[in-house]
């Protein structure tokens, strides 16, 4: 229950923030945005180790990471100079053209660890990680796509949750549920996550 209550108050913040026209200035957009793909990769797509992929994730979600490293709730000292430079209309203009770039097409490289793939599986569908995550994990309003992401990126993501250097949004829901897993537990849910289209 407090779950759902915790995604309805996201969505009420969610119109606070997507309110007005957008009235960016789409060229000056997309020279930002380059700036991006060098390291976020060709559209979105990441190519890097720890860099996460940032095409086809919720507007919402997007929104909130840009804020989160603008204010240094989320510390990185690369995104924070990055997002420091972004304006609220920038933010929201980017939000929206990112959310509407494909996502990772090609198949995933053969699987050098089924098992893990299979308890992996197992853990996402007990732990109901796709109420939050969506369809196919492909994100919804604050809660990012997870299928197809990085598997480096997906790991450190639930390391930094459990281990408190990232809070995520209103009521602390990645924290609660990364207090519950293991090193082991966590590897098979991001190799199995990364996996996923
Ligand atoms: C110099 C490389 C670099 C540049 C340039 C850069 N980023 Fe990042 N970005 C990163 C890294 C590395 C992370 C992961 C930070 C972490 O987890 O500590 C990240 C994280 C993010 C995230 C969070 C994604 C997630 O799934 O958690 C978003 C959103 C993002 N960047 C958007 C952007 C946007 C928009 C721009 C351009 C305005 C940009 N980045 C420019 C390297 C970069
Ligand atoms: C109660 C809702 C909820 C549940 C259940 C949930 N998540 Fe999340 N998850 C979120 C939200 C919201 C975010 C964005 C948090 C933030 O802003 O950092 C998120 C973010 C993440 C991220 C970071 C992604 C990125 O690109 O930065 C990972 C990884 C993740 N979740 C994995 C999982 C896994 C694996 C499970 C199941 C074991 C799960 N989540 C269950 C709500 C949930």
């Amino acid at each position: 229950m407090m779950h759902r209550l915790s995604l309805c108050a996201l969505a009420a913040a969610a119109l606070a923030l997507a309110g007005p026209a957008r009235a960016a200035d789409d060229a000056a957009i997309k020279d930002k945005l380059a700036a991006c793909f060098s390291c976020h990769g060709d559209n979105g797509l990441s190519t890097l180790d720890g860099v996460p992929s940032i095409a086809a994730q919720p507007e919402l979600f997007l929104e909130w990471q840009l804020v989160f490293f603008r204010t240094g709730r989320v510390k990185s000292e690369i995104m924070q100079p990055v997002a420091a430079e972004l304006s609220d209309d920038d933010i929201r203009a980017i939000g929206s053209y990112l959310a509407t770039l494909p996502p990772i097409k090609t198949s995933p490289p053969p699987d050098d660890a089924p098992a893990m793939t299979e308890v992996g599986g197992k853990l996402a569908a007990g732990r109901n990680c796709g109420n939050c995550h969506g369809e196919g994990f492909h994100g919804q309003q604050g809660a990012a796509r997870i299928a197809g992401q990085r598997e480096d990126v997906l790991l450190k993501a639930l390391h930094d949750y459990k281990e408190g250097r990232r809070f995520g949004t209103g009521v602390a829901a990645m924290p609660e549920v990364a207090m519950e897993l293991d090193d082991d537990q966590m590897k098979a849910l991001a190799h199995y996550m990364s996996r996923q289209r």
